[in-house]
């Protein structure tokens, strides 16, 4: 089918490659002139796995193409999606004027072209309840063209989105065209395992669905970190409950992992909406309160636990965090821990050693030179009192820990992801701090600072 993706950010240059390479015709609109240079190019503007090498193997096949003229792009065009920015204002709702604006130019271009044809519009945008079917009527109101808006969220994940975008467990429609509908269908054939992960429904239960799922899916988490409170004050182990709960396969193993806290640019946001949208519809949503209050907690019980086990105050020890980002596999630090963490340990009059393997320079631009940047983690180790592993790199956990035990000031980790073994930190003469987990605690080999 020929497709026409406006706005080529995340999730639209993911969209739009892999509908390219299940053999749809595809065009990129781009209007950011540095980035559009860079795709004509053939570069990818963003950091994700596996994504560079389909962009390049899609342009040369011709299957996917980009320009900054949108009326141009959707002259054939079957489906259109609205990969456009939807910043919330100040009051919590959201800030239509991106998705109106490129809708009225789409539906311009299309009533231009006089075609009597339905092009069906697709919003991608996590956006709440009523949103789609606000613009709906508006282009309706606005515009001759006949098009039918459609909203299908996007349940990728970053770091896994190419595989997630072309091995989708389901794929919501939310809507009210039934032709609309069956163009989606058609354009996901090749997607479709099983007829019932095609699912499709009303606008607001498919912006729901969205809120649903991450909240959901934070939920799981902030219960797990709960958990961990218990685990440690009875001596038992979270790892050992996750994997006892996970194999009931009413609940499922997935999400199912404590640590310091989530972060990204989707839970925390998406559960904040969730506390907004229960407001707005005049009641106090107290299960978003406590996913939220617990995650937040979870953050400073790290660095309580950090400042009541260093064994030597914490005003004047050098703390070393590995891992900046919010997850592995990416560069992205926003409402990563690792910054609560930080905070919580400058403002406990702490000296900081950072390191990550991508999102340094991001986080540089947050703490600039209160925190010492290390181009390894063996040199962020190096003469520091602790270690706090924020981020589960698996690099982290192949890293040569005997020389790091020995070139640290007290031999002490705190592991925020509970990646680490227990037995090489052992081994290794670590104190060892993971979270609902036993610690390892052994006789330290203290070392007096110079
Ligand atoms: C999340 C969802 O997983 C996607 O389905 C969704 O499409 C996306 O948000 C979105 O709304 O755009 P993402 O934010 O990329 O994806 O990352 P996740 O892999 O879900 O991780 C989020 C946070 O949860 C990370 O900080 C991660 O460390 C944490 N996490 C994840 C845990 O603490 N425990 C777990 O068991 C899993």
């Amino acid at each position: 089918m020929d497709v026409t993706i406006i706005g080529c950010g995340y999730v639209g240059l993911v969209t739009g490659v892999c509908l390219a390479h299940t053999g749809h015709t595809v065009r990129g609109v781009e209007k950011d002139a540095k980035k559009l240079k860079m795709l004509l190019s053939g570069e990818c503007p963003i950091f994700e796995p596996g994504l560079h090498d389909l962009l390049r193997e899609t342009q040369q096949s011709g299957q996917i193409t980009f320009t900054d003229n949108v009326k141009s792009a959707v002259k054939d065009a079957e489906v259109v999606y609205l990969c456009v920015g939807t910043p919330p204002k100040a009051d919590g709702t959201v800030d239509m004027s991106f998705l109106e604006g490129a809708g009225k130019e789409v539906c311009d271009a299309l009533a231009e072209l006089n075609t009597e044809f339905l092009t069906t519009i697709v919003v991608k945008s996590t956006v709440p309840a009523g949103t789609n079917r606000k613009l709906h009527n508006f282009l309706k109101q606005q515009t001759k063209a006949n098009v039918a808006v459609v909203s299908n969220p996007e349940f990728l994940k970053e770091g896994t989105a190419v595989a997630d975008c072309l091995r989708p467990d389901r794929i919501v429609i939310g809507g009210e065209s039934p032709e609309a509908f069956r163009m989606m269908r058609r354009l996901y054939d090749t997607l479709v395992e099983q007829e019932e992960n095609f699912i499709t429904m009303n606008w607001e239960s498919a912006e729901l669905t969205k809120y649903a799922a991450n909240s959901m899916l934070a939920a799981r988490i902030s219960f797990m970190n709960e958990m961990t409170i218990l685990c440690e004050h009875y001596g038992a182990d979270v790892e050992d409950i996750r994997k006892g709960i996970g194999s009931d396969s009413r609940i499922g193993p997935a999400f199912l992992r404590a640590g310091c806290g989530y972060g990204g640019s989707c839970f925390p946001k998406d559960v904040a909406a969730m506390e907004h949208i229960s407001k707005h519809a005049g009641y106090d949503n107290l299960f978003v309160n406590a996913i939220q209050t617990v995650n937040k907690n979870q953050k400073k019980r790290f660095v309580d636990k950090i400042q009541e086990k260093l064994g030597r105050p914490i005003k004047d020890a050098t703390i070393a965090v590995w891992g900046l980002a919010f997850k592995a596999d990416t560069d992205d630090i926003r409402e990563s821990s690792a910054i609560d963490v930080i905070t919580y340990l400058l403002e406990r009059g702490a000296s900081v050693k950072a390191h990550d393997y991508k999102g340094m320079d991001n986080m540089k631009q947050l703490f600039g030179d209160k925190v010492e940047w290390c181009a390894d983690p063996v040199t962020a180790a190096a003469g520091a009192d602790a270690v706090a592993l924020c981020t589960d790199w698996p690099q982290y956990t192949t890293l040569p820990f005997r020389k790091i035990s020995a070139t640290m000031n007290m031999p002490i980790i705190f592991d925020g992801r509970n990646c680490l073994n227990r037995d090489v930190m052992r081994e290794n003469g670590f104190q060892y701090y993971p979270i609902g987990r036993p610690p390892v605690e052994q006789h330290l080999r203290l070392k007096q600072r110079v």
